[in-house]
């Protein structure tokens, strides 16, 4: 009997042939909706493996309650939404999608880097709003983006492809990182500043840090104090590592320029998200590696993962082992 693997998102049928070679393969069938918790776990009951979503909990409760579980490949680079240690006591080997998104995830970083900096969605709802009477000197005038200060949080392939894309615009290049990366320093002509000085240096942040128990709400009111009043905050890892109520105080009361966001605590953000009603916010939904390409390859990359480990091969992309 082959065993048996779900799928809690609807994937492309192109992108499951390795898997559905030597499994059986189910999936949750809905595009828009989450797969409810009380099906993850009746099929995780039966499951060898599960491709899971960052959207999907994996926790002990989960683990303990899935007998033949070997294999949980998450769609995404990121797998906050999966408690490693508890996996690796169950035997269970955990999977992400690391490289193929690097780029497509850079791509966004620095196009909503450069919508908070020149004000695009706020230009864009202006003009669709119908509120463009005449063209005027200051009108809708951001602030540049070339020859400024970059900060980098988090200086993993993230990190460096938005390096090199700031190199194109001739920002100059700061980071932080828990480990200071002298080898990457030099080839990309960055340079190394404790947290609070890179707060207080740069023009533009962006928090690339994965969230771990270290990073959970790094950008806090001291943080976003510390920063310049013309900083312009960006976030694309985690919702988890910003204290919101911090930030939307930061932007009420001008301690910063803006902010863009691609990632909140919680996920969907309410509409009503006192955060949502600042102009000077970029919101976007949590599409960082959304091209369909990369998509694509990481679905094919996560079948690929699981499809190894249910042949005992050792996976493309395991973070525990
Ligand atoms: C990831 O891969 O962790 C991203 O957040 C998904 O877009």
């Amino acid at each position: 009997m082959k065993p048996y693997v779900y799928i809690t998102r609807k994937l492309p049928q192109e992108t499951l042939a390795e898997l559905q070679e030597i499994a059986e393969v189910e999936m949750w069938m809905e595009e828009e909706k989450p797969v409810p918790r009380s099906i993850l776990l009746e099929k995780a009951n039966k499951a060898a493996g599960l491709l899971t979503m960052l959207s999907d909990r994996i926790d002990e409760e989960l683990l303990r309650q899935a007998p033949y579980l070997k294999a949980v490949a998450n769609l995404a680079v990121g797998f906050d939404n999966i408690n490693v240690e508890a996996s690796s006591k169950y035997g269970v080997t955990v999977c992400n999608t690391p490289d193929v998104l690097t780029d497509t995830t850079a791509d966004l970083a620095f196009g909503l880097l450069m919508a908070a900096g020149r004000r695009i969605t706020e230009a864009a709802e202006y003009i669709k709003d119908g509120k463009w009477n005449s063209w005027s000197p200051l009108l809708l005038a951001g602030t540049d983006i070339h020859h400024k200060t970059l900060g980098i949080v988090g200086m993993g392939r993230i990190g460096e492809a938005v390096a090199r894309r700031a190199s194109g615009f001739d920002m100059k290049v700061l980071y932080h990182n828990r480990r200071r990366k002298i080898e990457t320093e030099e080839r990309l002509g960055l340079s190394y500043r404790i947290f609070e000085d890179l707060l207080k240096e740069s023009d533009y942040i962006v928090c690339l840090t994965p969230l771990t128990p270290e990073t959970k709400d790094l950008f806090n009111e001291k943080a976003f104090k510390m920063m310049k009043d013309t900083a312009l905050f960006i976030n694309v890892s985690r919702g988890g590592v910003v204290v919101e109520e911090a930030l939307d105080r930061a932007l009420s009361e001008g301690w910063i320029n803006g902010a863009g966001l691609d990632v909140f605590r919680e996920e969907p953000i309410n509409p009503d998200h006192p955060l949502l009603r600042h102009p000077n916010l970029t919101a976007l939904p949590h599409i960082g590696s959304a091209s369909t390409e990369t998509r694509l390859k990481m679905a094919r990359l996560a079948v690929s993962n699981i499809a190894h480990v249910l042949q005992g091969i050792k996976p493309p992309a395991a973070v525990n082992t």
